[in-house]
């Protein structure tokens, strides 16, 4: 770590192994004078109102914050280098018995289940050490060991670690507070998130800074990228600024990678604190922006497909199945027969008409039973 780039750190630097020296952030809040990005926390905010009143008049936000959150993994965990496609983790959630494809789908899969796992677990304990580890141990769950960094799912890192290309820390781009600081730096972060009245800071802000000194504390082994971007949601949902959990922010990560690790480590080095709430708040701009319009493209489809079968004088059943497709994008034969309690003849033969009217698909693996797949929704959400 470059030790001499530390200018005006937003920290301290600590000797650590190997003569090196490591980072330990201050406690958040730092004294910041927001108002040069007035304009742009006044957007951000206004844009996060619009896709809070969208969410409260859906009639089913289910069926597009599955998907959504689907997508959010993969971007989320794309930055990480692992990767899966939307058909292929869909496929992987229908069949979950399946050895998947490969371990990326599993641990893509795994992402989707920490976020609604964590979604849930806030109805009973606030976010803290203890529900930010049973993510990492939900994340990392049933991984080859490598995977994890042979290092128990759900426990802290108990060594230094640091970040860089090379396994050599005395090359490293940035070092975490070594041990037992990290602990200390996590124990005043759990307070800082939970604080009553969010020390006065706009939420959007509030979620800025915390991202930030999460990502720098590093207090797993590996997975705290992952984590820390599922902790954007939760804090959303917690603090009640979000009814429905519709904004996710990894695929804006995922675009401006370097730029990302780059403020962050600026902040570190320099206290460029305004970078980062600038970048991050154009985050939320950008990606609020992006779900209303995926929320926009998704209704007029809905409405489209309904429109097909009501001149077509189809069944009522048709137009739940139809929602059901909106759900889960990739369905089956049996999946639909137990959905609508009818025959198997029946289900193929209402599965055969939306296949006539365009809106699923056969796919063309050799998987038994045979998967459909809604193509334009796929579309929609970019795979
Ligand atoms: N200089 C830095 N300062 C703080 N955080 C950083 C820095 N560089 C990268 N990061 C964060 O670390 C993450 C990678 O850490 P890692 O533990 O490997 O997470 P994961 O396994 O989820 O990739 C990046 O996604 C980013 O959020
Ligand atoms: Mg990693």
């Amino acid at each position: 770590m470059d030790v001499d780039a530390f200018k005006a750190p937003a920290g301290k630097l600590v000797d650590t192994i190997a003569g090196q020296k490591a980072f330990v952030p201050d406690p958040l809040p730092p004294d910041l004078d927001l108002s040069p990005i007035q304009q742009l926390l006044s957007d951000a905010d206004q844009k996060l109102g619009e896709l809070r009143g969208i969410g409260r008049y859906l009639p089913n936000p289910y069926l597009l914050i599955r998907p959504l959150q689907r997508k959010e993994a993969i971007a989320s965990s794309n930055i990480e280098g692992t990767y899966t496609s939307l058909p292929e983790l869909l496929l992987f959630e229908s069949s979950p018995k399946d050895e998947p494809a490969t371990t990326d789908t599993r641990e893509v899969f795994n992402y989707t289940r920490a976020l609604q796992i964590g979604i849930t677990r806030l109805e009973d304990i606030p976010i803290s050490n203890r529900l930010i580890r049973e993510l990492h141990q939900d994340l990392l769950a049933k991984l080859p060991s490598h995977r994890s960094g042979h290092h128990v799912p759900g426990e802290y890192r108990r060594e230094q670690n640091f970040i860089g290309r090379s396994k050599d820390i005395s090359k490293s781009r940035f070092n975490p507070p070594p041990p037992p600081l990290h602990l200390e730096c996590m124990n005043a972060l759990e307070l800082f998130i939970n604080k009553d009245d969010m020390a006065n800071i706009t939420p959007l802000v509030f979620i800025a800074m915390i991202h930030y000194q999460f990502e720098t504390i590093h207090p797993f082994p590996d997975g705290n990228g992952r984590v820390g971007r599922i902790l954007i949601p939760l804090i959303l949902h917690s603090r009640k600024i979000l009814d429905q959990p519709l904004l996710y922010m990894s695929q804006y990560f995922e675009d401006n990678r370097d730029e990302y690790v780059d403020i962050m480590l600026s902040v570190s080095q320099q206290s460029f604190w305004m970078n980062w709430i600038r970048f991050f708040l154009k985050g939320v701009l950008h990606s609020c922006e992006k779900t209303i319009e995926t929320i926009h493209r998704v209704r007029e489809l809905q409405d489209a497909y309904y429109r097909k079968c009501h001149t077509a004088r189809s069944s009522a059943l048709l137009l739940k199945i139809i929602d059901h497709v909106f759900e889960r994008i990739v369905v089956t034969v049996p999946r639909i027969r137990e959905l609508t309690q009818t025959s198997y003849t029946a289900a193929q033969n209402n599965v055969n008409k939306l296949v006539e009217y365009g809106i699923l698909s056969e796919s063309t693996s050799s998987r038994r039973p045979k998967y459909y797949f809604a193509t334009e929704l796929l579309d929609i959400f970019g795979a």
